[in-house]
């Protein structure tokens, strides 16, 4: 068989710092594992678009052979995406989009579908009637645009609910605790809140619990992240009611990637679907995402036993060829 080509892959990610990329990141090396050819080199563009704009170009100037991106903004990103892959050089775009048709594939859930199911969950839980308050994340961030448009879609079938004047997040909790209590102050009529992510939709629960409103005014949030701190532990303690699963596909991507590089057959738009988690299934969500963390954790023991063997049998063929030597 002829050696093994060698590929370099560059993540451009508009931030690092929250628990949904480290998931990400997570799926995204297990997946690399299994490429020993592959090198990964990541820049992380910590909430900035015009920082996001230089570290593509840096990526274009040291060479890669695919770009992976997720763009903090879709407007400001979207020209030197396009250069990257005017140049022949595939680009899988992760989540959060260019304004571009300009790429090789998408990976990443329909976040119309996820302001539509979260708009539909709603009119029902509130049983057609109550004012929603929407906290959107970052502006000019594909999600939090297309979040937004799914949920005004869906709300359309519920006349008797209302929509107040969205609040600008910026995926991140602190804006949220500082600018909510005000809203609240001036809003006494909102039944409920939907915030874009889980971390934003925390932050709206503590103001609500600081003024006294946690029993009048239901949460729901997005992501639904396993784990201590994840969305899903968040709908089982009540403090959300209800969560829209967002999966962060970092093994998706890469197998797309790598499906890419190495010319097979793969579908331009790579969809990862949505749910609703709430009180009926967070338990059930919670013990499979246990299993599977699990079941993970065995597959890299394994992994280094094997790798413990080989090293042994290897130190053995050394001995053997010392013996039949001398
Ligand atoms: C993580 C995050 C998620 C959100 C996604 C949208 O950085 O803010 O909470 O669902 O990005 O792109």
């Amino acid at each position: 068989t002829p050696p093994e080509r060698h590929y370099t892959i560059g993540l451009s990610q508009c931030t690092t710092s929250d628990a949904w990329r480290q998931a990400m990141l997570a799926g995204m090396q297990k997946e690399l594992s299994f490429y020993p050819n592959v090198t990964f080199r990541l820049k992380d563009a910590r909430d900035n678009s015009t920082r996001q704009q230089q570290q593509i170009r840096e990526f274009l100037k040291e060479g890669i052979d695919l770009l992976i991106v997720s763009a903090n903004e879709a407007e400001p990103v979207t020209p030197v995406v396009e250069e990257v892959f005017n140049r022949g050089i595939p680009v899988v775009i992760l989540d959060r989009r260019t304004t571009s048709k300009l790429y090789t594939a998408y990976v990443g859930g329909n976040n119309v579908e996820v302001g539509e199911a979260a708009g539909h969950y709603i009119g029902s839980l509130l049983r057609g009637h109550g004012n929603v308050l929407e906290i959107q994340g970052l502006a000019g961030a594909s999600p939090a645009v297309d979040r937004h448009r799914g949920l005004v879609k869906a709300l359309a079938s519920y006349p008797g609910v209302h929509q107040l004047t969205p609040v600008h997040g910026d995926w991140k909790r602190p804006s949220v605790v500082q600018n909510l209590p005000a809203v609240l102050r001036a809003h006494p009529e909102v039944n409920l809140i939907f915030a874009h992510n889980d971390r934003m939709a925390l932050g709206a629960y503590q103001v609500c619990k600081q003024l006294g409103l946690d029993h009048r005014v239901r949460v729901v949030g997005v992501d639904g992240l396993p784990g201590p701190h994840g969305g899903i532990q968040f709908v089982q303690d009540g403090v959300l009611t209800a969560t829209l699963l967002y999966p962060p596909g970092g093994e998706e991507a890469i197998r797309t990637a790598m499906k890419i590089l190495q010319h097979q057959l793969y579908a331009k738009e790579n969809v990862l679907g949505t749910m609703v988690i709430d009180s009926t299934n967070a338990l059930t969500m919670k013990m499979q995402t246990e299993q599977l963390a699990n079941q993970q954790q065995d597959i890299r023991r394994q992994q280094r036993l094997l790798q413990q063997q080989r090293d042994t049998y290897a130190s053995q063929q050394t001995v053997l060829y010392g013996l039949a030597v001398a």
